[in-house]
């Protein structure tokens, strides 16, 4: 065998892992320092998560993720969407039906995606009202 093709498979490789890193560090959106975050896994398996950013008792910035399908990802980035610029009042009333209308056309057998998006949401403003944000590595 020749090494040369060794040394060529792992730089193919390497190549491919920064690449993958990039492209996933820039389509995911992240809050440094989040003052309230969540992370909720739904009945079908799905996580969810969003942090929150305030500012003035407002919510100025926010990043959902989800490992879910595509509505879990229109759903999370909607109920994002639908927080920016709210009070943690404000937002508790945020539901379901909201993220719904808000997403556009969403198949019945996945309104639960909606749920879990308001779901995670209230979650963070919990965390928010509470403790504020603490990740797992702070319970250690
Ligand atoms: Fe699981 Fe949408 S399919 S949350």
């Amino acid at each position: 065998m020749n090494p040369w093709n060794l040394v060529l498979g792992v730089g193919i490789l390497l190549i491919v892992t920064l690449v993958w890193f990039v492209f996933y560090y820039c389509f995911n959106p992240h809050v440094d320092e989040p003052d309230g975050g969540a992370r909720v896994v739904g009945s079908c398996g799905d996580v969810m998560e969003i942090r929150l950013k305030f500012e003035a008792d407002r919510v100025v910035q926010g990043s959902p993720w989800t490992n879910g399908c595509a509505h879990s990802f229109n759903c999370v980035w909607a109920a994002v969407d639908l927080a920016r610029g709210k009070t943690a009042e404000e937002i508790l009333d945020i539901d379901a039906a909201m993220i719904r209308r808000a997403v556009g056309e969403l198949p019945r057998d996945h309104w639960h995606c909606a749920s879990l998006a308001a779901e995670t949401l209230h979650a963070a403003i919990d965390n928010y009202m509470q403790a504020g944000w603490k990740t797992t590595s702070d319970s250690n």
